[in-house]
C-alpha cells in the first residue's frame, strides 16, 4: 500500500526513462504497483513502448461471484496485468492466508495466464531454530510442488527470509544461496532436473543497490523481488542493473 497515484506514474516514467537508456536491457523487469492503478500504468508502459511487464500484489482464491472487495485473476488479466503475487508474508500474516488459499490463488493465476511470482520464508523464530529449511520446504511441498509440470514451468519463487523483509536486515549471500539450492533440489525431487534449472529463484528482503551483486552472483540466485528500494527508480534501476 504504498505510492498515491502521482507517485506512481512518476516512479513508472522514471523507470521507462532508466529503460529507455539502454542499460539494463537484458533483464526481465516487472512492477507491481497497487490494484487500482494497474490499468493506467499498463497504458503509460504501452504508450512508452517499455517491455517492463506488470503485476498485482494480490488476487482472490476464488474465481468470480459473491466476493465483495475481491479481484479476480481474469479480471486483472483483462486490464493488462501479466503477474501476481501470491503468498506475500504480509498477506500470510495479516490476512490469515494458508497454504491451500494460496495453491487456489496459484491455479486461478495460471489459469489467466498470469504468471504467479510464489513467495516463501520462514519467521526469524524458524531460523533461530533451525527449522528454516523445514518451513520453507513445507510451504512448497503443499502448494507449487503439487502442480503440474507445464504450470511449474510457468511459475516464479521468490524465497523471502520474513525476519529480511522492509527490516534492513539481509540474508548473507551464503544464507540465501543455501535457501535457493534447497528450493531448486525439492523442484528436481517433485519434477526433474530441466524443470528445476528452468525455474526462476528470486531473493526478496531488503535488497538494496550495495548488497544485490554480492547476493545476484550467487548460482541459485536468479533475481530478486524489490519492496522499499524499488520505490526510488535510482536505487530499482542500479538493482536491475546488478
Ligand atoms: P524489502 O521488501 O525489499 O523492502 O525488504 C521485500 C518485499 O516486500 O517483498
Amino acid at each position: 500500500m504504498n505510492t498515491h497515484w502521482n507517485e506512481a506514474l512518476t516512479l513508472v516514467a522514471e523507470l521507462a526513462h532508466a529503460e529507455g537508456e539502454g542499460n539494463w536491457k537484458d533483464a526481465d523487469v516487472a512492477i507491481f504497483p497497487p490494484s487500482l492503478y494497474t490499468r493506467h500504468v499498463f497504458e503509460f508502459i504501452q504508450h512508452a513502448k517499455s517491455g517492463i511487464a506488470v503485476g498485482v500484489q494480490n488476487c482472490a482464491s476464488t474465481e468470480n461471484g459473491a466476493y465483495t472487495g475481491e479481484l479476480s485473476a481474469s479480471m486483472l488479466r483483462e486490464v493488462g496485468v501479466n503477474a501476481v503475487l501470491i503468498g506475500h508474508s504480509e498477506r500470510r500474516e495479516y490476512f490469515q492466508e494458508s497454504n491451500e488459499t494460496l495453491l487456489a490463488k496459484t491455479k486461478l493465476a495460471l489459469g489467466a495466464q498470469l504468471t504467479p511470482y510464489f513467495c516463501c520464508g520462514e519467521q526469524l523464530q524458524d531460523r533461530k531454530s533451525e527449522q528454516h529449511k523445514r518451513v520453507v520446504t513445507q510451504q512448497l511441498s503443499t502448494t507449487v510442488l503439487t502442480l503440474s509440470r507445464g504450470d511449474m514451468l510457468k511459475t516464479v519463487i521468490a524465497y523471502e527470509p520474513v525476519w529480511a523483509i522492509g527490516t534492513g536486515e539481509t540474508a548473507s549471500p551464503e544464507q540465501a544461496q543455501e535457501m535457493h539450492a534447497l528450493i531448486r533440489q525439492l523442484i528436481a525431487e517433485a519434477f526433474d532436473q530441466e524443470v528445476a534449472a528452468a525455474v526462476r529463484i528470486l531473493y526478496g528482503g531488503s535488497m538494496k543497490p550495495d548488497n544485490a551483486n554480492a547476493l545476484l552472483s550467487q548460482p541459485d540466485v536468479d533475481g530478486g523481488l524489490i519492496g522499499g528500494a524499488s520505490l526510488k527508480a535510482a536505487d530499482f534501476s542500479a538493482i536491475i542493473r546488478a
